[in-house]
């Protein structure tokens, strides 16, 4: 891994993505280390100026950093370009993505003690973008569904529960309907859970999953799912922990990576000074991890932790009255 300074390709995105971007570099500044930061734009911001969502010197500056903190960016539903991040991952091959959900102190939740991990298949499944007529009124979305990917992804999940010695992990699927399809998801997961003695393996129907989740989301550890289930399945587990605003996520590949919260540009409270900068700031702890950084990582954790023990200064979701940049510079002090 690379020695600081660490150049690093910021993506501020759309709606909130500026004040969460300039909340998450001040506190990763506030660890010591030196970072370059090299600014790039994409998202509907980007249109206007370069007429495309996805300016190819954004890839080409993600391609020579092989890290990128990103913002959320603006898709436009049902028409319009394609979503930034679906072809960030696919442009760059980010095949895995990671979603730690853990329960953190002084959050309103229902649920106390979730410390799980959602790994989502990143590259293929219904969001390989191959869709058709077939005739009028008849549309076509396809399901790819390889041998490659899948166990690519399921050597990752059993890689990273190795590494940060997780327990269990279980393949969330829905083969007793798509038979071929999940049916090879799970061969795959199966194969490569067999190459790991010390992790133990299960498997859960989808549908189930979500009921067993909402029941009792601390008997969870490490899931396992294909691109579309790992979607909805890791905004479900956002709720359990605060919402959106909360968790953060990385998207993983073998040449680089790319880290982001959940949640989006959410435009009703953009420019406002109310975003919760939390979740980006926790992706920046991710990207510390990722380069090595593993003090300055547990140092960021730790004044969120602080911050949100305290309960002087939280952002309005999280039922206080503080502005994104005033509870930036508290989790900043305590770093
Ligand atoms: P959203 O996550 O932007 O907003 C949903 C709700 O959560 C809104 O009420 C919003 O105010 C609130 N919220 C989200 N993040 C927050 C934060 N940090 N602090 C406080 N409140 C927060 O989801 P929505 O409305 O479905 O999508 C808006 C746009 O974002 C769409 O164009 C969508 O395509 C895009 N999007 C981008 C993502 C990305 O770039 N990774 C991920 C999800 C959506």
């Amino acid at each position: 891994m690379s020695r600081p300074p660490y150049t690093v390709t910021l993506i501020p995105g759309d709606g909130i993505g500026p004040e969460v971007m300039a909340a998450a570099v001040r506190v990763l500044t506030a660890t010591g280390i030196a970072f370059e930061w090299e600014t790039q734009q994409a998202g509907a911001s980007a249109i206007g100026e370069h007429g495309t969502a996805l300016p190819s010197q954004v890839l080409e500056s993600v391609r020579r950093n092989k890290v990128a903190l990103k913002g959320p960016t603006e898709t436009p539903v049902g028409t319009g370009h394609r979503s930034v991040n679906v072809e960030l991952r696919i442009q760059l091959d980010l095949y895995a993505n990671l979603r730690p959900v853990q329960s953190l102190p002084g959050v309103k939740s229902r649920y106390e003690n979730v410390d799980l991990v959602v790994v989502r298949e990143n590259t293929e499944d219904l969001y390989s973008g191959l869709e058709h007529v077939v005739v009028p009124g008849v549309v076509e979305s396809l399901k790819i569904i390889t041998e490659k990917a899948s166990t690519r992804i399921a050597r990752f999940a059993f890689d990273y529960s190795r590494a940060h010695s997780r327990k269990k992990v279980i393949a969330v699927h829905k083969a007793n309907i798509m038979k071929l399809s999940d049916g090879l998801f799970l061969d795959c997961c199966r194969k490569v859970a067999r190459e790991y003695a010390d992790v133990a393996y299960d498997e859960m129907i989808v549908d189930n999953t979500c009921m067993q989740l909402v029941l009792d989301p601390g008997r969870f550890d490490v899931l396992l799912l294909e691109n579309l289930y790992g979607d909805i399945v890791s905004d479900l587990c956002a709720g359990f922990v605060g919402g959106l605003g909360m968790t953060p996520g990385a998207n993983i590949g073998a040449t680089g990576a790319v880290f982001e919260a959940v949640h989006g540009s959410a435009p009703d409270i953009a420019g406002k000074n109310l975003a919760n900068p939390i979740a980006l700031i926790l992706s920046g702890a991710l990207m510390l991890d990722h380069l090595g950084e593993k003090d300055a990582a547990e140092r960021v954790r730790k004044a969120v932790r602080a911050v949100l023990t305290e309960g002087r200064t939280l952002t309005r979701d999280l039922g206080g009255t503080a502005g994104t940049t005033e509870i930036t510079e508290a989790i900043a002090a305590g770093v």
